[in-house]
Order: structure tokens, then sequence, then C-alpha cells
């Protein structure tokens, strides 16, 4: 048996450079990772099986084509192996909110997959199923902090900020990545500078936030949110949204904002963590 954490995707900055004929936009993006996600569990079986639990299974209920079964039926077709997997998906995080969801889940079983098959994790036909399956695909195999170019795929691992404390808050919306893009304004504002990671991230932005915020206004009360705790080295909307998230100078104050959302914001989902 074996278990892979799908560890969540946040973007410290998103930068839309342009908009591209093939339907994606080109990106200039810093991929970070939180130490923390859903989780998946396979194990070879007499038949194939997919099983959803968790706290945020429900929202998936239903789906016939996730994005899991994608990447296990891609997976044996280019490495033209058999044998069936017994697959389980504990879904804590959102779907559809910004931090990966499903791209980590696909990357996660592509890496599963390869472990069980004793395939290397940088084997090109690997990064090629996950360039297939999505933009974000590639950058969460990897889980490593990088700046993302092209649709994202295109990736140069950069120094990160292991051990950074981190709140991730979910105001129970969920967006469309497809209407958020289609809703950028068309402004090239500039590139993500070089240097160090923080002092970048700050300088950035993520411009998906304006879009996404029209479609759901209820993403700003939660940055404003999160702007008022101690404390704060980062705060900003990840990926498409709606999650947004808070890296914190130090433990005590990532905790005491736990605390400070959950009262104002009870109904939100919330995950403190730090980052990868
Ligand atoms: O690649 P993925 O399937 O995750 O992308 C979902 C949707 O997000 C795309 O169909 C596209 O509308 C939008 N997208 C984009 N530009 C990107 C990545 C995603 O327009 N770089």
């Amino acid at each position: 048996m074996i278990e892979e954490t799908a560890w969540a995707k946040l973007n410290l900055a998103l930068h839309v450079r342009g908009r591209r004929g093939d339907g994606y936009h080109e990106l200039e993006t810093l991929f970070a990772f939180v130490a923390d996600g859903d989780r998946l569990t396979l194990a070879p079986a007499e038949a194939d099986s997919f099983t959803i639990t968790g706290p945020c299974a429900a929202a998936l209920a239903g789906e016939g084509d996730n994005l899991v079964t994608r990447a296990r039926d891609l997976f044996r077709e280019r490495f033209a192996v058999n044998g069936a997997v017994a697959i389980t998906l504990d879904k804590r995080v959102p779907v559809a909110s910004g931090i990966g969801g499903g791209s980590a889940d696909a990357a996660a079983t592509l890496r599963a997959l390869a472990a069980m098959h004793m395939i290397d994790g940088g084997d090109p036909r690997l990064i090629q199923c996950a360039e297939e399956l999505g933009s974000d695909v590639p950058a969460c195999v990897r889980s490593v902090t990088a700046l993302g170019r092209g649709r994202g795929e295109a990736l140069t691992p950069v120094a990160g900020m292991a051990g950074t404390p981190v709140l991730l808050v979910n105001p129970g919306v969920g967006v469309s990545t497809a209407s958020v893009f289609a809703r950028w304004d068309g402004v090239d504002r500039g590139a993500i500078g070089e240097g160090d990671l923080l002092d970048c991230a700050r300088a950035g932005r993520n411009d998906l936030e304006v879009p996404a915020r029209a479609l759901q206004p209820v993403i700003g009360e939660v940055l404003t949110l999160l702007e008022e705790q101690a404390d704060t080295l980062l705060v900003r909307m990840s990926g498409s949204g709606a999650t947004c998230f808070a890296l914190f100078a130090s433990v005590d104050a990532r905790d005491a904002a736990v605390r400070g959302v959950a009262e104002a914001r009870p109904d939100s989902w919330r995950m403190a963590s730090e980052l990868l």
C-alpha cells in the first residue's frame, strides 16, 4: 500500500502576462506548497476502485470524471502497465478553490503509481502525463517552491521558505478557474522580480484577484480579515480563488490568527500548516 499527501498549492504571486491563441493565458507565478492536503492511498487490487472520503468529499460525489481516475488511466496507457488498483482519496481541502485540489490529487496519484511501478519521479513520460492533466499538475508532481512560466507548467525551482507558518481560509464558495481567467482585463502589469522569494512575492500580486472578487465579493472580506491579523508576512488570494492565505512571522501569530478568523467567520474553512 502506498500513501501520498496531495500537498496544497499556493501561488505566492500570480502575474497574468497575456492571452494565448490556445485558450490559455501566459503566466508568471511563484508556486509554494503547504505541508498538508488531501491524502491518497493506493493498493494493488483484483479490480479498480475509487473511494472518496473525508470532510470535503460531498462536493465530488457523483463526479465520474475525477482527475485521479484520469491520472490513473493516462499513467497506465503511457507506461503500458497493467494491474488494477484500489484508490482512496481522503478529501480534506475544498474543491475549485485555487489551492491545487484536483491538480494535487492527480499529481499524488502519478507519484504513487510511479513508486508502485518503480518509475523515476523525473521520468519525462510522467511529466508529459502531468502536463496533459492540467496546467498546475507538473508543479504539484514536484511540489517544490518554483517559478512557473508558460501556462504554469514551465518550472524553475527557487529557494523556498520551508517551515513558514501559514493559514489558509476559504469563505465556502467555489469559483470556476475558466470564468475567472475569462474576466481578466487583458492588461499586462509586468513581470515578477528577481531575488529573495518573500520580497518578490510582496512586490508582486495576484492578477486574478480582481476578476475573482467580481464573481465572489466575499473574497475581499477574507483578505481584509487576514490583513487585520498580527505579524503577517504576506496576505494573498491563491490561484483563481477563492482560498486566501497568510504567511506569518511565528507559529504563535498564526495560531492567534486561527482563533481570530474562527471567531469572525465561523463558517469558513481553515487550515493551519507550514510551507514545505
Ligand atoms: O489547465 P487547467 O485544465 O487546470 O486549466 C483550467 C482552465 O483555466 C483552462 O481551461 C483555462 O480556461 C484556464 N487557464 C488559463 N490559463 C492558464 C491556466 C488555466 O486560461 N495558464
